[in-house]
Parts: structure tokens; C-alpha cells; sequence
């Protein structure tokens, strides 16, 4: 296993290019199942989550090919020749049940592992699917796997989402561009991945209304051609980078950053001291000289601030001046960065679903583990502020959502470097 060795850090100054959004390849890429003709992504980012997805397309009888080092991905699903998606694969990522709306759309079956919980929490897969037994869906789940038919296709009908769950509308709108009628999703997710998902669509033919908002329409067609679509800017790396210059000072621009994918994070980096600008290639960021504020987060649903940055967000208000409330409203268990953060000399009371973080001084280098993907990337945040140097173990999780965080740091002045373990 490998180790992240971040060195306490001066002011950082350069350009951070932004890569596609682990999220939105991950739901775009089961969307090659609605059609027989050829998808292609272009912009795709190169992460290990992305290799799992196109091993279980593969599995399906899918053709996935990777061009030009990764970034784009072309791909083509009329040689399915398996309709079961199996435990092995599902369980390294959750992301593995976007694959069963498309199948039982196009297929009329499917057989999907139920994920399993992960490190932040149990992460069930009820509302996906109540979603598709709203479409007609005849489900029956034993073995741990989700058997999942309809004999005579899907059909329109009413999903009220009692949680604007993203994995759950993305199946649920994918499932519906195939169904017969007019499906209605009420509570919505309005993430951006969802409006890349529904635009994708749209290029391959599909009858959408309404992504980005609470309530998306979908009129189902008999059939989807194929298209070549652009996979949006990464918003959560994008506000993973733009905390390294206000942890620990500078200015840096990261290139492909818009302030429209990350509103409600950028507006409490602005109350935290940090100031944030629009540049001719994307947003700059710049720590203030009078340091930073503590300010209160709480995350949810977007455009809310997202879950997906509050390990991040905690990494800086740890240097911030005051107390800061934080509360993780999305997930159960999405504060096991506090532990290591504490190891650092942060002063974090957590109780619940709500951190408490009184900033101190000055952070001081020591060996963490990484737990998960966002707590990873907080630690090497914290390390860039700390006294000495620390030491992140298990950064395979690391490479699930970021490429080449090493040299992307390194780019703008990092003390860090990539090593394994002895
Ligand atoms: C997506 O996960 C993202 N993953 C997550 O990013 C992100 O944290 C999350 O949305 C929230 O924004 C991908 O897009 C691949 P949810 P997803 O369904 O779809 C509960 C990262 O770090 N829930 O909105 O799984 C669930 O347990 C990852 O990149 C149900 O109860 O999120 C959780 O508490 C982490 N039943 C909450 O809703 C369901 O059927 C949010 O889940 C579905 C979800």
C-alpha cells in the first residue's frame, strides 16, 4: 500500500487544472445500456472507480475502450450478452446499481447485487427501488441480489421521492426515457451530475424536462440512438482545490472552475475570510491576510452545501479563528476524518451528526489513516497547514475521486510526495 508524505507548506501560487466529475461519469457510463449505438465521453477523468465501472460494463458484455490516456471513453452496449451484475464488482462500489434501471429498461430484466453498506454508512437502495416498482417494475430481492423484471416494458407513473436521493433519480431517470408514457419525479435531486446525466440523454434522443429542478418530466421513446458528450467539470475536486490555497495561504487559479457548480461552499469560503474570483480560465482563489473565520456548515441535497466537501471544509475551520458548528445531514457516519484530524492537534467535540471545532494555532504533522475517499484528501489538506510533516496511509482510496493529486499539489508549490510502504 501506498502513503501520502505532505510536508508543512508556505503560501501556494500557480494553476490546478479541474477534471470530469467522478459522479456524473459514473452514471453516464450505464447510460451506453439504453442504446445499441456508440456513446462516447470526452473530458473523463482517470480514477480507479472509473476502471471498476467499465470492468462491470464489461461484465455485461458491454465494449468499453479508454483513447487518448484516459480522457475519453467510448463505448458501446449492443453485444449484452449477461443481465447480472455480480457481487464482486458491485460490492468495491456503490456506484454499481446505476446499471440496473437501464438494463430493465432496455432488457426488460436484471439481476443487481444489493451494494452493501460502505465506510460512511449503511446506504440502502430503498428509494431506487420504489422508483422502478412505480414504473412497473416486479422486484424480488433475495441472496442478496435484486431480481428485477417487466415482461412488457416499463411503464410512466409518479415517483414521489421522500429523500432527493442523486443515485436513486439518475436510475429512475434513465429507466424512464425507455418506458412507455410519462413518468413524473417529484423531489428531484437538482445535483449537476443530474443535469449532465439528463442532457446526455437528450443528445441520445430522450423526452426530459425539468433537471436541475425538484420536479423532472420524462416522456419515454421506443428507442436511443447514440451521441458524444463532454462529462461536466468535477465540483467536488474543484472545492477540494480551492481549499489548499486558503489552508495555507497564496493564490491559486484552478483552470475549468465555475462558480455556478459550487454557489452555498463558495459563499461559506467567502464568510470563512477567503476571497474568490472569477478568472478569464476559471475561479481564483486567495486566503485573506487577517486569516480565517470560523463559520457554521451544514450539508445537503444541492444546491445546499455539499456532504461530498465537508471533511474538506473541516480541515480548514480546524485553522479557523473561533468555533465552528458543523453538521452532516446527508450521511450517518461521515466524521471519521475528526479522529485523525484530532491526531494533528485539532480540538473537534463530535456528537452525532454535529462537529464541533474550535480552531487553533497552528496544526502539527502526524501519521493518519485514511478512511474514505473526502476524509483522505482533508488529511493531506490539514498537512499542508501543519507544523512538520504527516504521513496518510491507505491512499487507495485516494484514487478512487482524484487523479494525480501529487502532482497537482507539486504544481503549485507542495511540499508532497507519493511513497510506499515499507
Ligand atoms: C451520490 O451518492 C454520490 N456518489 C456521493 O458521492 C454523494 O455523497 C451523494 O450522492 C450525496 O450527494 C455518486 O454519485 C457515485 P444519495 P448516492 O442516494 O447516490 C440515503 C463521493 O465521495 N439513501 O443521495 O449514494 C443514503 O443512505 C460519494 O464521491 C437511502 O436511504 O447518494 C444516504 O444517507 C460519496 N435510500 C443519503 O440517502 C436510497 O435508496 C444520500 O444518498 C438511497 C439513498
Amino acid at each position: 500500500m501506498d502513503s501520502i508524505v505532505v510536508r508543512g507548506n508556505g503560501p501556494l501560487s500557480g494553476q490546478i487544472p479541474i477534471a470530469g466529475a467522478k459522479n456524473a461519469a459514473l452514471t453516464l457510463m450505464p447510460a451506453t445500456l439504453l442504446s445499441d449505438e456508440p456513446l462516447t465521453l470526452t473530458n473523463a477523468p482517470r480514477l480507479s472507480d472509473i476502471k471498476t465501472m467499465t470492468m462491470l460494463l464489461q461484465s455485461l458484455g458491454a465494449e468499453v475502450q479508454t483513447l487518448q490516456d484516459g480522457r475519453v471513453l467510448a463505448l458501446s452496449s449492443h453485444g449484452i450478452d449477461n443481465l447480472k451484475a455480480d457481487y464482486d464488482i458491485v460490492r468495491k462500489m456503490r456506484a454499481s446499481i446505476l446499471v440496473l434501471g437501464p438494463l430493465l429498461a432496455r432488457h426488460g430484466q436484471a439481476i443487481v447485487s444489493l451494494p452493501g453498506g460502505c465506510a460512511i454508512g449503511a446506504r440502502p437502495v430503498d428509494l431506487h427501488l420504489t422508483a422502478l416498482e412505480a414504473m412497473g417494475a416486479e422486484l424480488d430481492l433475495r441472496d442478496g441480489y435484486v431480481h428485477a423484471a417487466a415482461p412488457k416494458g416499463l411503464r410512466g407513473g409518479t415517483v414521489n421521492f421522500e429523500f432527493a436521493s442523486v443515485g436513486a433519480t439518475e436510475n429512475a431517470l434513465m429507466a424512464a426515457t425507455l418506458a412507455k408514457g410519462t413518468t413524473v419525479l417529484n423531489n428531484a435531486a437538482r445535483e449537476p451530475e443530474i443535469v449532465d446525466l439528463a442532457q446526455c440523454l437528450r443528445k441520445m434522443g430522450a423526452q426530459i424536462d425539468g433537471e436541475g429542478t425538484s420536479t423532472i418530466t420524462i416522456d419515454g421513446v421506443d428507442r436511443l440512438s447514440g451521441a458524444t458528450h463532454p462529462i461536466v467539470t468535477d465540483r467536488i475536486e474543484l472545492g477540494t482545490y480551492m481549499l489548499a490555497p486558503a489552508i495555507c495561504g497564496g493564490e491559486v487559479e484552478l483552470l475549468g472552475g465555475k462558480r455556478e457548480l459550487l454557489t452555498s461552499f463558495i459563499e461559506k469560503l467567502e464568510e470563512s475570510g477567503v476571497s474568490v474570483f472569477d478568472t478569464e480560465n476559471g475561479l481564483g482563489v486567495r486566503r485573506g491576510n487577517d486569516g480565517i473565520r470560523a463559520t457554521d456548515v451544514t450539508t445537503a441535497p444541492f444546491p445546499g452545501f455539499p456532504t461530498d466537501l465537508q471533511a474538506q471544509m473541516m480541515a480548514l475551520l480546524c485553522t479557523a479563528e473561533g468555533t465552528s458548528v458543523l453538521e452532516e445531514k446527508i450521511f450517518e457516519n461521515r466524521f471519521m476524518h475528526a479522529p485523525e484530524l484530532m491526531r494533528m492537534g485539532a480540538r473537534i467535540d463530535v456528537s452525532g451528526g454535529t462537529a464541533k471545532v474550535t480552531g487553533v494555532e497552528q496544526l502539527r504533522g502526524a501519521p493518519v489513516m485514511a478512511t474514505d475517499l473526502r476524509a483522505s484528501v482533508s488529511l493531506i489538506l490539514a498537512g499542508l497547514a501543519a507544523e512538520g510533516e504527516t504521513r496518510v496511509a491507505r491512499v487507495y482510496h485516494l484514487d478512487r475521486g482524484y487523479e494525480h493529486v501529487v502532482s497537482k499539489l507539486r504544481s503549485v508549490g507542495a511540499h508532497i510526495e507519493r511513497v510506499q510502504d515499507a
